[in-house]
């Protein structure tokens, strides 16, 4: 190993999954896109990455915990490469390319799930690389890498709840989240394709019809000017109807329908779809409280009285959102 490379250390980040708590597609774009305005927040289950600086010229990937595909097709490797070509030779050691890093990814958050894993993934990896390498991008640097990446990497930058528009790339950070809401979530074993959503979408309907985009408003002048755990729980019955991907997601994924409706009924809770799903929510005033509805539905399960679409059980987890002000505690 050389000097400069003695020098660094490995880094580790968690990248948290997200969940929409409103999604409106407002238009679509010259490039094919979608323009949205959707409330999104991150939670506190998340991937663990780490990120050592190795010999050699190639980066390497070991992936632990739940299937996430095939490595050489993992969105890290791609995440490393446009953070070193971003860099160039602007790192300590340089003008020699950023050195090559040994990425360890403990995959916590279902994939194809609505629950944007692997976009969390490549923005821990941009954020962690530059830091392992000892390299600085300016916001605008960084933003560019992030929206190359894909639609939902630059929220993960930014980091807390955030007011998305655009593809993706515009986020304004909303900073008045007050206390720690329980959600439950609820992921069938059945891949989803967001593309796959988004042209079904278009076929359907050229537009949102504006009830979503309206609720979306609201929810994030709300989180922007102040709202309790509480309050956003009372808002869950809006909430669970405010996503414009509902109807095309249905469509690709119809068992979806039946089971969403007999999570309701078995909850006594509103039920929304994350992203383009097939990740199912429902929001408690405490992760304690999303815990026992957890264990509703795992008995629930366990006993006949529920069953998921999908060839497995679906994966169900108790989380909760993490506001602003707990951000930043690295393990
Ligand atoms: O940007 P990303 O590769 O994550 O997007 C996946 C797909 O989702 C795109 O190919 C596009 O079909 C759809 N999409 C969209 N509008 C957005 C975000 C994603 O149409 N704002």
């Amino acid at each position: 190993m050389t000097d400069s490379l003695r020098r660094l250390s490995p880094v580790v980040r968690l990248a948290p999954a997200k969940l929409n708590l409103t999604l409106a597609v407002v238009g679509r774009r010259d490039d094919g896109y979608h323009s949205l305005h959707s409330v999104f927040v991150p939670l506190t289950l998340a991937d663990r990455l780490s990120l050592a600086p190795v010999s050699g010229h190639r980066d390497t990937l070991h992936v632990t915990g739940l299937d996430a595909g095939p490595p050489a097709d993992n969105l890290v490797f791609s995440a490393l490469a446009a953070a070193r070509a971003a860099v160039g030779g602007g790192w300590p050691g340089g003008p020699a390319p950023a050195p090559a890093l040994a990425a360890r990814l403990d995959k916590q958050i279902p994939v194809a799930a609505g629950l944007a894993g692997g976009s969390s993934d490549a923005a821990a990896t941009v954020d962690g690389a530059l830091e392992a390498w000892g390299a600085e991008l300016d916001d605008h640097a960084r933003l560019a890498v992030a929206a190359h990446l894909g639609s939902d990497v630059p929220f993960f930058l930014a980091g807390g709840p955030a007011l998305v528009e655009g593809r993706g790339e515009q986020v304004a950070p909303l900073h008045g989240l007050h206390g720690t809401p329980g959600v439950l979530l609820v992921t069938p074993d059945i891949a989803v394709s967001t593309p796959e959503v988004f042209a079904v979408f278009d076929a359907i309907r050229s537009h949102g019809d504006g009830a979503v985009r309206m609720s979306s408003g609201h929810l994030a002048e709300e989180l922007r000017s102040g709202l309790t755990a509480a309050n956003l729980v009372a808002r869950a019955g809006v909430l669970a109807s405010a996503n414009d991907l509902l109807p095309a997601t249905s469509l690709v994924v119809p068992a979806l329908v039946p089971f969403k409706r007999a999570l309701s009924r078995l909850l006594q809770r509103p039920i929304g779809l994350s992203g383009s799903g097939p990740t199912l929510w429902a929001l408690y005033p405490s992760e304690s409280e999303a815990a026992a509805g957890a264990d509703v539905v795992r008995a629930a399960i366990g006993r006949g009285g529920l069953t998921a679409p999908g060839s497995a059980e679906p994966f169900v987890c108790a989380t909760a959102i993490v506001g602003h002000s707990q951000q930043g505690s690295e393990p």
